[in-house]
């Protein structure tokens, strides 16, 4: 069992498993991503229209999944992770990024520098709360003041989630999960605001296996524009930006 998020994904084990099975073609994760993908790029178009020029930071680039479309869309990228074996996957992807092996909440490898796009995904929703605060104290001196910081959380807890936790719990396990509010105790303290946030994936996971990812993710698509439904939706993105 991995203690501390920062050693998760160092081995190359399970950085091979997070490329190619968490990510395999049509699974309930690579069905998120391409919802994931219209927004990012959405969000992006919208900072470009207020913003000449951006430099981005991807924190915990990991293999190098949101780098890719942020790198296409941005004057300046770079991209941040503890985990080498998950580096090598990205150095594969990304032409335009300064990759950078490193951990900045013990070593600010990046001190000094702003961003005026910094993204976070899939990081906060398993680290440690200790965690989370360092995180976000070495990222908010780095956020232009007219930047976004953008992240997500792939477990809220007003979801479908909230059977799988249950289901964990009666066997004696923890899930982690998240939400609206959790997520912004997280981040005011250090001195940002949610502008807006968004929701995907009201059906459950195991519909996505029975009826397939294709006509279960056009039904969530439908579901996501609809009021309210982001609230009971599994994967929460945020838009944020300094207070
Ligand atoms: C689940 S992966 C997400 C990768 C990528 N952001 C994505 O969404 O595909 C989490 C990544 O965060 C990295 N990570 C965890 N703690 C970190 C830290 N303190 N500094 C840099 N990266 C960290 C891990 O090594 C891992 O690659």
């Amino acid at each position: 069992m991995v203690r501390d998020y920062r050693d998760s994904h160092i081995s190359r084990e399970k950085s091979r498993r997070y490329e190619e099975d968490i990510y395999r073609k049509n699974s309930y994760d690579d069905a998120l991503w391409w919802w994931e993908q219209g927004l990012l790029k959405t969000e992006i178009n919208i900072l470009k229209g207020q913003i000449n020029s951006i430099s981005a930071l991807d924190f915990g680039c990991g293999t190098g999944r949101i780098t890719a479309v942020v790198e296409q869309m941005v004057d300046n990228s770079v991209g941040v992770d503890i985990a080498d074996s998950m580096l090598e996957y990205a150095r594969t992807k990304l032409t335009r990024t300064e990759l950078i092996f490193a951990d900045l909440t013990k070593n600010d490898v990046l001190k000094g520098r702003e961003f005026q796009l910094i993204t976070a995904f899939r990081i906060f929703l398993n680290s440690s709360p200790a965690l989370r605060h360092e995180i976000l104290t070495v990222l908010a001196p780095k956020l232009t003041c007219d930047g976004r910081m953008i992240f997500n959380m792939h477990g809220n807890i007003w979801s479908q989630r909230v059977f799988t936790k249950i289901y964990f719990w009666l066997r004696g396990h923890q899930l982690n999960t998240s939400s609206y509010r959790h997520a912004r105790h997280m981040i005011v303290p250090h001195g940002f605001v949610i502008e807006r946030f968004y929701g995907f994936g009201v059906i459950p996971k195991i519909f996505y296996r029975i009826f397939g990812a294709r006509s279960m993710y056009a039904l969530d698509r439908i579901l996501s524009v609809l009021p309210l439904m982001k609230y009971i939706s599994f994967d929460l993105v945020f838009v944020c930006k300094k207070s």
